[in-house]
């Protein structure tokens, strides 16, 4: 071990257990909780999709996050590292996260930028009386990748710029960058998102919009895609399975509790979920009402509900451009917190391996991914493309590590005995035998199964 001690003042730290949370808040709370959760939770049984969501996130989720940390605490190195030391025929579990870390990275980055872009079209609405006609609007729309230069001039500088920020903040370091970003975004989001709210709520039709996402459909609860639903969100919101947890756990002080801070990663996601689907939903009730039609006819998700649905409520609403940039704005501080947990899981890996500085990780790392994404995403049909890329990602890419790596923890390796001393050597939250039961069993079971569906989804 002494060698571990020796790599542990090179690989950097979290000053706090607090900035740790921090971090860890900021990687989950991003673009699926503001643009997925409220869509998913209307679509599959309103009011009632609060019981799949708490069974998901208590028997899987949370159990899975604390499997994460227990790893990356215990063995202390990025996921391939952690994983070699809990089985040295284990490593590739961890490259297989840290090459999907990359990809998501290229993209992710991409639609920051169009959001800080948007950000500023609204304060002049910039997109006139058709938001659908409009730059990522009538791509979106048209599903035509022929737009050209407008497109191309228009998303490629906020893209640059994004990048140099967060390779900037990356080469900072764990503690200056990541921790130092997350003090002060993790604050501004949660501030401005509730003012958000606030603003959505006193709109006409709001309460139109919440009746349709809580009034529950019972029958919805008999449906087995409202449960893969369920456990699907769950762990991409938490941004469990990816390396993401392993690696920030590596980075906290070997005395702190890491079973209570999973709670309270796991509690603040979930209450900023909630917070998204009133504020989402009030607007899309004022839209549908402005429109004279129903919330079923304006709801959507993802880029639609950013890029076309969002700029029409701007221009209706009374304080539109208040709102434009608060809902834009949020997508910024949300996204850049994440996107800086998924390169990190790159850099530590290569760091760890290759023995490298900081800054050298940074930059081999991140300029090629920056070179990539502003090649590709610099044209509309490296959108499409990468369209693709995600839909495969996450749906077969995660859970099939996620499945893998629960199993060989708890049964092959036989580890889970000893991530569970682990865990509850220090605070007062323990986990009990329950807990390797839901990681061996409950957890794995449920994700075959969505597995096995979406398998067969995609073969029909
Ligand atoms: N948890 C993030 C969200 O809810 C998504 C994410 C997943 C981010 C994986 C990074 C890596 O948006």
């Amino acid at each position: 071990s002494s060698t571990i001690e020796h790599s542990e003042e090179h690989r950097g730290a979290f000053s706090s257990r607090k900035v740790f949370i921090f971090a860890a808040i900021g990687s989950a709370v991003g673009l699926g909780n503001i643009w997925r959760f409220p869509y998913v939770a209307y679509e599959n049984g309103g009011g009632a999709f609060v019981i799949p969501y708490l069974v998901a996130l208590l028997t899987a989720g949370l159990p899975f996050l604390l499997l994460d940390y227990g790893l990356g605490h215990r063995y202390r190195g990025s996921a391939p590292l952690a994983f070699r030391r809990a089985h040295r025929s284990a490593e590739g579990l961890g490259w297989w996260q840290v090459a999907i870390c990359f990809v998501i990275a290229i993209y992710y980055a991409a639609v920051i930028a169009w959001a800080a872009r948007y950000a500023f079209f609204s304060i002049d609405k910039a997109w006139g009386d058709d938001p659908e006609g409009f730059l990522f609007g009538s791509y979106l729309k048209a599903g035509d990748p022929g737009i050209g230069l407008d497109f191309v001039s228009g998303v490629t500088v906020p893209l640059v710029l994004v990048w140099v920020a967060v390779l900037a903040i990356m080469a900072l370091g764990v503690q200056k960058g990541i921790g130092a970003t997350s003090m002060i975004f993790i604050p501004v989001l949660f501030v401005s998102f509730i003012a958000l709210v606030i603003v959505a709520l006193t709109l006409d039709g709001a309460a139109v919009g919440l009746d349709a996402l809580f009034t529950p459909d019972w029958g919805a609860l008999g449906e087995t895609s409202v449960w893969i639903a369920a456990f699907g969100q769950i762990f991409f919101s938490l941004s469990v399975g990816f390396g993401i947890m392993i690696t920030y756990a590596s980075y906290v002080g070997r005395r702190s509790d890491m079973t209570g801070s999973g709670l309270v990663v796991g509690f603040a996601n979930s209450g900023f979920e909630l917070l998204a689907g009133i504020g989402v939903f009030a607007a899309l009730g004022f839209m549908a009402t402005a429109a004279g039609t129903t919330v079923d006819k304006v709801a959507t998700d993802g880029l639609g509900l950013a890029f076309i649905a969002f700029p029409a409520i701007i221009n209706e609403a009374p304080a539109g451009a208040l709102i434009g940039v608060l809902f834009f704005g949020s997508l910024v501080v949300a996204g850049v917190t994440s996107l800086v947990s998924v390169i990190e899981v790159v850099i530590s890996a290569v760091r760890d391996k290759f023995e490298m500085s900081r800054v050298g990780a940074s930059m081999a790392v991140g300029v090629p991914a920056a070179l990539i994404s502003i090649t590709l995403l610099g044209t509309t049909t490296g959108v499409y493309v990468l369209d693709i890329v995600d839909h495969f990602i996450n749906r077969f890419g995660i859970l099939l590590v996620a499945v893998v790596s629960m199993l060989a923890l708890s049964w092959v390796f036989r580890k889970t005995g000893i991530l569970r001393e682990h865990l509850n050597r220090d605070g007062s939250v323990h986990v009990g035998t329950w807990w390797h039961w839901l990681i061996g069993i409950v957890a794995p079971a449920a994700l075959t199964f969505i597995l096995v569906n979406e398998l067969i989804d995609n073969i029909r």
